[in-house]
């Protein structure tokens, strides 16, 4: 048999149109559009490109969209001055400063620095602690993403047996907090294995619904899946480029493998990677509706 195909990029789609919609609603009802910034600092070709990505879904969705370009000699007293000028501007609801910075600045001090409630990466800790007590304003996009995909696919969470492969602040530790919460898509019994983990083959084995962020290409393989498992990979390896230069891009699972013995599985690309920026969108129409709510609209 073979595995059923996640199609992320499908599911992102029919979220944008939601959004679409969304803001539609906001614009006849308050007269008001999402605001987004994006703030690149320096010229990594990666972040640009992830940029350019971001600020192409928030014009397609109508939003009222700024790019802030900054050289990489910007000094950390710069650049939080200019944080606090756009937490203090009216017209822009979400604030994303694209990481890694360079490394005179300190990201830590740069991410506590953006106001929670424009906090659309859901990276500061008010909002990471809201996360675990299951008081979330916005979720972290990436997981955010893997949890609506789950659900949109109809698969069960509530019981099933959840291993996610990977403990980092932006994907492993936030999918296992979210998946166990006593919640809708959730109520999951989750285990989060990492480097020092003994057996990670015998865990991923156990698990109905196996989430990889291992940072390494093919890392699973098809006998570390339990048959009939929930494959979601969340690897985004460049493994070499095509003659025409092409990135050529694999997950952190061993796809051909995968597809004989999973149940289900999201391919790389075309998988959890559209999602990520569908629900950075999805938090900046939540942004554009907190700070309505704080003005009493
Ligand atoms: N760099 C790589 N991924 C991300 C992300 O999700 N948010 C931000 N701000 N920077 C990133």
């Amino acid at each position: 048999m073979t595995a059923r195909l996640i199609k992320g990029a499908e599911v992102a789609k029919e979220i944008r149109e939601e959004l679409k919609v969304a803001v539609q609603r906001l614009r006849e009802a308050h007269g008001v559009a999402p605001g987004l910034v994006t703030v690149l600092v320096g010229s990594n070709p990666a972040s640009e490109s992830y940029v350019r990505a971001k600020q192409q879904a928030a014009h397609d969705l109508g939003f009222y969209s700024v790019q802030d370009n900054q050289p990489d000699s910007i000094s950390e007293d710069q650049l939080l001055a200019l944080i606090d000028r756009y937490n203090r501007d009216e017209r822009i609801h979400g604030i994303l400063v694209q990481l890694p910075l360079p490394k005179h600045v300190n990201e830590t001090k740069i991410l506590y620095a953006i106001d929670p409630d424009k906090d659309v990466d859901a990276f500061h800790p008010v909002n990471v602690g809201k996360l675990v007590i299951g008081q979330a304003d916005y979720l972290p996009c990436t997981p955010a993403g893997i949890q609506e995909l789950i659900v949109r696919s109809g698969v069960e969470t509530a019981g099933a047996e959840v291993v996610v492969i990977g403990r980092s602040n932006i994907v492993g530790k936030p999918i296992a907090n979210m998946l166990l919460q006593k919640a809708k898509g959730a109520n999951a019994t989750v285990t989060v294995c990492h480097t020092r983990t003994k057996d990670i083959a015998a865990h991923a084995r156990r698990a109905d619904i196996l989430i990889v962020a291992a940072g390494t290409a093919e890392y699973v393989k098809g006998d570390m899946i339990k048959p009939g498992a929930v494959v979601v990979d969340v690897g985004v390896n460049e493994v070499g480029r095509t003659a025409e230069g092409k990135r050529i891009l694999k997950g952190d699972v061993a796809f051909n493998e995968a597809l004989e013995v999973a149940g289900a599985i999201t391919p790389v690309p075309g998988g959890v990677g559209p999602m990520t920026i569908t629900m950075l969108m999805k938090n900046t129409v939540r942004a554009c509706n907190v700070h309505l709510r704080g003005k009493g609209v």
